[in-house]
């Protein structure tokens, strides 16, 4: 949300000094399992300033009102996001394939994304039915997000009213910017499962990731795992989202993870057993106190 200081504006309308431009955000009261505080510190650093508000669906009337209120501008980037890029000429969607291509030769078979306003996902499902890549598209979607049971339903009204725990995808309500009807296939990726690959990727690479990374990472490592189950090859991209910088006192933290039952160790197993072995089992699969080790 953004709005101008009225006090600065000359009689009929017009602008007497420069305008001081605030950014006002609307942040939830409680939070499931983001850092909240430090998204709050991030947007005041910029000069913001958060307006506390609950449950997570409000924060739709709460941002019109708050624009009300202070005489500004409401953005809703959630419903601005879907015509933020010309989908044609390719943008992110292009340069992912022409970097597949010349990796590998040929257009990825599939391309792994999370939503969060969903406009990632549009954008390349229009982009490779639009020039008929063969390529198709998976959004893998985290705990407690809408977008998974409205694609699964097809009711595009489809809302869980819960916050995601994973920052940057996941959304309580199917958010106009998404496409369901250019997603090939939705994969549920357990908030655990998320943060044990982000840390995988961390100590094995280096690469130190946001967690929506380790989401990406465990939806392609599942579909390799599918590919693999079914005697197919294919190549498979997904998206590296963002650096780790904000997240070295939350993902990356024992006590933050730990506080909020997000944990990885489950999960942490199936990687190995499936990096080494090439076996992929998820954690549920056995009978109670049956351990994914001895299997
Ligand atoms: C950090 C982050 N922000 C945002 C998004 C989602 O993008 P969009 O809002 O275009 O759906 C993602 C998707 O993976 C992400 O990882």
């Amino acid at each position: 949300m953004h709005h101008r200081d009225r006090g600065h504006r000359g009689q009929r309308g017009g602008l007497r000094r420069p305008l001081r431009h605030h950014a006002g955000a609307a942040l939830r009261r409680r939070t499931a399992g983001q850092d909240v505080a430090r998204e709050a510190a991030r947007i005041e650093r910029y000069g913001g300033r958060c307006h506390p508000f609950d449950p997570p669906l409000a924060i739709y009337d709460e941002a019109r009102r708050l624009a009300g209120e202070f005489g500004g501008y409401y953005l809703d980037h959630f419903q601005s996001a879907a015509h933020a890029e010309d989908w044609r000429a390719g943008g992110l969607a292009g340069a992912l394939v022409a970097q597949v291509v010349q990796a590998s030769g040929g257009p990825p078979d599939w391309v792994v994304v999370g939503a969060g306003t969903g406009a990632t996902s549009a954008t390349l499902g229009r982009y490779l039915r639009y020039h008929n890549h063969p390529t198709r598209l998976v959004v893998i979607d985290p705990e407690n997000s809408a977008y998974l049971p409205g694609w699964a339903t097809g009711y595009h009204g489809y809302s869980t009213g819960m916050p995601s725990r994973i920052e940057g995808i996941g959304r309580p309500r199917t958010e106009p910017a998404f496409l369901p009807n250019v997603v090939d296939l939705m994969l549920p990726v357990p908030d655990g499962a998320s943060v044990a690959v982000m840390r995988h990727l961390a100590t094995t690479t280096g690469w130190r990731a946001g967690p929506s990374t380790g989401t990406n990472l465990w939806g392609a490592l599942r579909m390799a795992a599918r590919l693999r189950q079914r005697g197919e090859r294919g190549t498979l991209a997904a998206l590296v989202c963002d650096g780790a910088d904000a997240y070295a006192g939350s993902y990356y933290d024992d006590a933050w993870v730990r506080e909020r039952k997000l944990d990885p160790e489950p999960y942490r197993m199936v990687l190995e057993r499936f990096l080494t072995r090439g076996v992929w089992v998820e954690p549920w699969v056995g009978g109670p106190g049956e351990s994914l080790a001895a299997r």
